[in-house]
């Protein structure tokens, strides 16, 4: 399973792409927003400038020609760049066009594997099941990840699985045993992943002992030949 970032934050995603586990970042307008705003395609182009894998960057238009021409825009900014949609009727509908000419296209806020498959039937290269927003409504969001990936698997659609609205470290093992082709994580969580306070202590009584051992070499008695 592949990591993504799930921010528009530049110093995150810099920070995060110095460790090597980023292969990809997924953006939308409440990210962009967060992130402090600007021209969208100048911080697209930011991020790609650091990661060099897919972007997706979202497009907001509510009529089918529009959103097309929108999607077509979005994805000239750059080769990286990948244009997410809403799924709706407007959203199967332009992305039916745009996979025809090869826009990729990233089908967001799905909520059910029926969702899922109408997206891949329509050549979304990427769908994007959102489990966090699922869990807060009393639902298990990760059913809809291993419904996602076991139809796509047994009926070989291409699309690939992007396990998003991911809230903590737990998510992000149950994304990858639920064969979730990438994950994509805020860089808090990213950062969850990886500390343990088991680790910490670790690392300090290695230290410790190595400062000690040090010492006791320094005092043993010297042998001149
Ligand atoms: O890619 C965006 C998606 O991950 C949304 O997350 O936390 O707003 O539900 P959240």
């Amino acid at each position: 399973m592949r990591l993504f970032l799930d921010t528009a934050s530049v110093d995150e995603i810099r920070a995060a792409a110095k460790l090597g586990v980023i292969s990809g970042v997924t953006t939308n307008p409440s990210l962009w927003a967060k992130a402090g705003g600007g021209n969208y395609r100048d911080v697209v182009m930011e991020i790609a400038a650091i990661v060099d894998g897919p972007i997706s960057a979202e497009a907001t238009s509510r009529e089918v020609d529009g959103l097309v021409e929108e999607a077509r825009r979005i994805a000239s900014w750059h080769p990286n760049v990948v244009v997410k949609i809403p799924i709706d009727e407007v959203g199967l509908e332009a992305t039916s066009r745009l996979a025809k000419e090869g826009v990729k296209v990233n089908m967001t806020l799905i909520f059910s594997a029926n969702q899922a498959l109408l997206a891949a039937h329509v050549g979304a290269t990427y769908v994007s099941p959102f489990v966090g927003r699922l869990d807060d409504v009393g639902q298990d969001g990760m059913i809809v990840v291993a419904e996602a990936v076991e139809i796509f698997d047994r009926y070989h659609l291409p699309a690939q699985v992007i396990a998003a609205s991911l809230r903590h470290p737990r998510h992000v093992t149950q994304a990858a045993q639920a064969g979730a082709h990438i994950a994509t994580v805020p860089y808090a969580i990213l950062m969850a992943m990886l500390r343990h306070p088991l680790t910490d202590t670790g690392i300090e009584r290695f230290l410790a002992d190595a400062a000690k051992a040090e010492g006791q070499r320094l005092l043993e008695p010297r042998h001149d030949p």
